[in-house]
């Protein structure tokens, strides 16, 4: 009886063990390190279980993130050359099929469990961490604060006229921001922050302080100016225009004789901010046109000057005044609905489809 007693309570611990050991392999692995290479030149030693994200930003390589690793903005895309997985539903509810079939994989999901190669855009490779200290904060709109940033270190940046930076408030939460400031002036970036309702960033980012200082790592981006003769039109709305700024300062006072439009959209004028700079702009410079609407106004507003805000939405008002798309070069940015909408309104025109780049927000 004692026998048969302590055979099934070995039995049972042996069952145990095993079930333990079956938890722990799942549940708690335990990794190795791991060879990533990148681009098929650069090999970095990873330990295993972190995201991509991660293992690169330990090698002081920084893939752009708007969402803190939550899987939604999609801007942290990665090609898995060797060691690819299968995807992650959350990956596939971001990335295109053809983009999933082809290897690309969110670098904030994908976990290295084992030796891989990626491939990430060139020009990731040079992005550096910066920080800045705040020197001035400027409220635009009731919404709206502009953020001027004295850089600390490094103390200069090299951008394009129209791209972001992802700036780090809270650690662990990263959100993108166009450079609201004009190239030439390599010493200080501006950022033009809406505060969003419930937004984590957004709202820890309105309630600095100046001198505060601030993370950022940058500059990205594809929606930059091209240098061609091509005439550019810029379509903004809401804080959309933030990028508007360096692109326009690059047009009129390094590209000769181009010509620009800025179609600007808001609600209501207390949405639109820096209009009076572009009304007087308008005046000085022949080769810029500046066309405004207001989209939740009855009336056609008349600015002291004269000059006119139109009523309806910012397509519209392509629709009724730009001309001759053939020749131009398009560069939207703002809410996905308003950019969809001039978008097809621009093809509508004649604007070749290569010649239309976008940031949406
Ligand atoms: C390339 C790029 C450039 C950008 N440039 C700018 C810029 O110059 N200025 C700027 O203010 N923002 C810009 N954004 C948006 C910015 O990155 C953040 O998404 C935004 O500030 C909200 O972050 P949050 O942490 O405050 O809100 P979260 O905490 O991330 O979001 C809170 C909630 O608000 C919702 N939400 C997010 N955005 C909006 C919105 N616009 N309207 C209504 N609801 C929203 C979210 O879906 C979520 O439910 C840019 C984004 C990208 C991808
Ligand atoms: S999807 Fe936003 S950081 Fe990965």
């Amino acid at each position: 009886m004692t026998y048969l007693f302590s055979l099934m309570v070995m039995n049972g611990l042996i069952v145990l063990i095993l079930v333990l050991l079956i938890l722990i392999k799942r549940y708690i692995a335990v990794y190795d390190d791991y060879s990533v290479t990148i681009n098929g030149d650069m090999e970095i030693t990873v330990h295993g279980g972190q995201t991509i994200v991660s293992s690169l930003t330990q090698s002081k390589i920084f893939l752009p993130s708007a969402c803190g690793g939550k899987g939604t903005c999609g801007l942290c895309q990665v090609k898995v050359v060797e060691g690819l997985t299968d995807p992650l539903s959350i990956e596939e509810a971001v990335l295109p099929y053809k983009d999933i079939i082809e290897g690309k994989r969110l670098g904030c999901q994908t976990k290295v469990r084992g030796d891989m190669k990626i491939e990430v855009p060139e020009e990731y490779l040079s992005v550096k961490e910066y920080r800045g200290s705040i020197s001035n904060i400027v409220t635009l709109t009731h919404d709206i604060n502009r953020f001027d940033i004295d850089l600390i270190e490094p103390k200069e940046i090299d951008f394009k006229s129209g791209q972001y930076v992802v700036v780090e408030p809270i650690p662990g939460e990263t959100r993108a921001y166009s450079i609201a400031s004009i190239r030439r002036r390599r010493e200080k970036i501006s950022l033009e922050v809406k505060k969003i309702p419930n937004g984590i960033c957004s709202t820890y980012l309105h309630a600095l302080k100046e001198k505060d200082e601030l993370n950022f790592y940058g500059p990205y981006g594809d929606f930059y100016l091209r240098k061609n003769d091509h005439k550019v039109v810029c379509v903004a709305g809401g804080v959309g225009l933030a990028p508007m700024k360096s692109i326009i300062d690059e047009v009129i006072n390094e590209h000769q004789g181009r010509r620009v439009e800025l179609y600007y959209g808001a609600r209501t004028i207390d949405d639109m901010y820096d209009y009076e700079k572009y009304i007087s702009m308008t005046g000085k410079h022949e080769n810029f046109k500046f066309y405004p609407a207001l989209s939740e106004v009855e009336e056609v507003l008349h600015h002291p000057t004269g000059f006119v805000f139109d009523t309806g939405f910012i397509n519209n008002e392509i629709a009724s005044k730009l001309k001759n798309g053939d020749d131009c070069e398009a560069y939207l940015c703002g809410p996905p609905v308003m950019i969809d909408f001039s978008i097809q309104t621009l093809r509508d025109k004649g604007v070749p489809e290569e010649r239309i780049f976008y940031d949406k927000f």
